[in-house]
Order: C-alpha cells, then structure tokens, then sequence
C-alpha cells in the first residue's frame, strides 16, 4: 500500500518534471528573449540623445579620464593659470572639474565662483564641506561620491590645484595598464604615522607605520575602484591625510598597485624630468614656464635636474623595506 502510493507518487513527480519541460522550459527562453530585448531597447535611447552635446553638460555621456583638481575656493589666479597651461589642449574623453567646499564660505567668494563657472563650466561646489586643510580626506571622499552618482568615466586622476598634469602622455600610458581594479601612482610603504604638528593621526592604530599608499599629488584610480569607496564612505575611518585614507580604503582589495617614478607626487618635487607625467608642488609660474617649454621646445624642462633621489617600489618585501633603494638613474 505504501509502496504503490510512492510509486504513484513518483509518478506524479514524473509528470509535473514532463510538463516543465513542455511548458516551463520555452516560457523561460521567452522571458530570457523579451528581457535582453528590452534592455537593448532602454540602452539606445542614452546614447544618441546624448551624442553632439557639449561635454560639461552632458554629465552621462562617458568619459575617459576625469580629472578631479583639489582646490581652495578663493584661489582662482591658480585655476586660471591650470586653465591656460595644462588644461589648455582640449582632449577628446578627457574632462576636468576642480573641486571646492563651500561651508561658511562668504557670500561674496560664493557668488564669485558661479560667476567664474558661467564661463568655464567646471567647478563643483560641496555645500557640506568646510574648505580646510584639514577636511582634505572628507572632500575627496564626498568628491567621488558625487562624482561616481554624477559622471560616467572610465578612470579618474585626482590631483592638487599645485599639480601639473602631462594629458596626452599620461592618456597614451593609461592605454598600457590594467583597465580595472587600477591604483596607479608613486607609492610609498613603512612610513611613520604623523605624532605631532598639523597632520597629527588622532585615530590611527592599524599598525606602528601607515599602510602602502599612491602620494597625493596625483593618483589614477579606474572607475570600479572609486565605486567602491562611494559606496562603502559611510562606513569608511577618515584619516587627516587624504592619500593614506585612499591607501587604506582600497588596501583589504585585490587590485592593481601600479608604482610609476613618471609620477612626481611627494610633498616636495624631486626635481625636473622630462619623463614625469605628473610634476607636483607647481607654482602659476612654475607651470606657465614649463608650458610655454613644451610648446617652444617640446620638452617640459630647460633642463632636467635631479632634487631628491627616486626609488622603485620592492612589492615582494614588507612594507618597512619597500623603498629603500634610491636610485640614481630613476627620475
Ligand atoms: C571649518 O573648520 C575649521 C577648522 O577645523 C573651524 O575652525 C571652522 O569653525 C569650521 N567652519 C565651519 C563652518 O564648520
Ligand atoms: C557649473 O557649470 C556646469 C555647466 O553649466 C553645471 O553643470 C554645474 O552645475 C555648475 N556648477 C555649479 C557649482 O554651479
Ligand atoms: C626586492 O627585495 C628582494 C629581497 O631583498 C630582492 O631579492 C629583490 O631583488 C628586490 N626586487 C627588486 C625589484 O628590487
């Protein structure tokens, strides 16, 4: 008795697994056909509405590199100066915005920037960031926040409103590395964590040195990456200095640390190469010089000079070792 009612039951089960196959099966592929249709059908439309428009005002379009430059809202003689060297060769994909805070800021300076932005279209404004040295990590933070819910881009290069920046070379080598899970700069590992003095760590006890980290003056992240720390800012630990915060938010990832000595981004510059992509602590006039020497003579240096020596990051040894091999033939 209980064996043919298991065998009918069996029998049951058979048949249900006889009508999916009939049924079930084909309504599926129709469903999987109508579902790819339709996004097909929803991606069309964003591209060609969007097409032919002027790149500041069609944020959705996608760029290949944006640049995000920290800067000072009072400081426009230095965006002025960024605006009329490196920034002056128009760069299809390319895009650039600098980035300001605007908490208690005076009315006066506040009316000021939408005045410079109805001319050149490329300021963002942070209503919730108080212009400070020492809210630089929190603006970046909220910097890729909007930028990642505002902007479609492949890469993004954050860099100082005292960086020069080489586009078309940089474009041209960001061609050669990694498209994805990119950090790309010049690292430092085994650094000693600030005790004292304005950049004093008040919450730093990750370790008796700051974690391996790309120098602030200028850092590539692929897009992947900088959704990622947007995503995850509420539960981010903000540290004083910006890059190292960048070092430790990504540093749990399984991505690409790419050390390039092209990039001079130290606190001090090491000198003047005409390999540098990226030359850091620029004056207006520094920059102007060395923009009027690329136009003149195709070179960026009057002459190249060495300040301070280079190294290569050893990424096979502990941090504390990782640069210790200055090298004289690096730039
Ligand atoms: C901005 O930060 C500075 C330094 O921390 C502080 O003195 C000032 O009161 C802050 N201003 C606002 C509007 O939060
Ligand atoms: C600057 O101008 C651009 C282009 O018109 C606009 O999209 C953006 O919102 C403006 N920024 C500010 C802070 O008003
Ligand atoms: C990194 O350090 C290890 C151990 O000291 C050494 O064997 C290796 O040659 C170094 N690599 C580079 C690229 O300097």
């Amino acid at each position: 008795m209980a064996r043919a009612w298991r065998q009918n039951k069996n029998h049951v089960v058979r048949n249900i697994f006889c009508f999916g196959c009939l049924f079930v099966l084909p309504l599926l592929v129709l469903a999987a056909v109508l579902y790819s249709k339709s996004k097909n059908v929803e991606s069309l439309p964003v591209h060609s509405e969007l097409s032919g428009q002027k790149s500041y005002d069609s944020p959705h379009r996608l760029s290949h590199l944006i640049i995000l430059i920290m800067s000072d809202p009072t400081k426009s003689a230095t965006r002025n100066a960024i605006r009329e060297t490196w920034l002056s060769v128009n760069h299809k994909d390319v895009k650039h915005l600098f980035i300001m805070g605007s908490k208690g800021l005076a009315q006066t300076v506040h009316q000021n920037l939408l005045e410079e932005n109805l001319s050149h279209h490329d300021l963002v404004i942070l209503e919730s960031i108080n212009e400070s040295y020492t809210s630089l990590t929190a603006k970046t933070l909220a910097g890729f926040q909007w930028l990642h819910s505002n902007h479609k881009f492949n890469f993004v290069l954050k860099c100082d409103d005292d960086s020069f920046v080489r586009i078309s070379p940089l474009i041209g080598e960001l061609h050669q590395q990694p498209q994805s899970q990119l950090y790309w700069g010049f690292f430092k590992g085994g650094s000693s964590v600030f005790q004292k003095g304005k950049w004093k760590e008040n919450d730093w006890f990750l370790c008796d040195t700051y974690l391996p980290y790309a120098l602030g003056g200028g850092y590539i992240l692929s897009s992947d990456l900088v959704e990622f720390v947007a995503k995850n800012a509420p539960l981010l630990q903000q540290y004083k200095s910006e890059d190292v915060s960048v070092g430790v938010w990504l540093s749990p990832l399984k991505i690409h640390r790419v050390h390039d000595v092209r990039f001079d981004t130290e606190f001090k510059s090491r000198g003047c190469y005409n390999d540098y992509l990226i030359t850091h602590k620029q004056s207006a006039n520094e920059m102007r010089e060395k923009h009027a020497n690329l136009i003149n003579a195709g070179k960026m240096c009057q002459s190249e000079l060495r300040a301070r020596y280079s190294y290569d990051y050893n990424w096979t040894v502990l941090p504390s070792k990782c640069c210790k091999k200055f090298d004289p033939e690096l730039p």
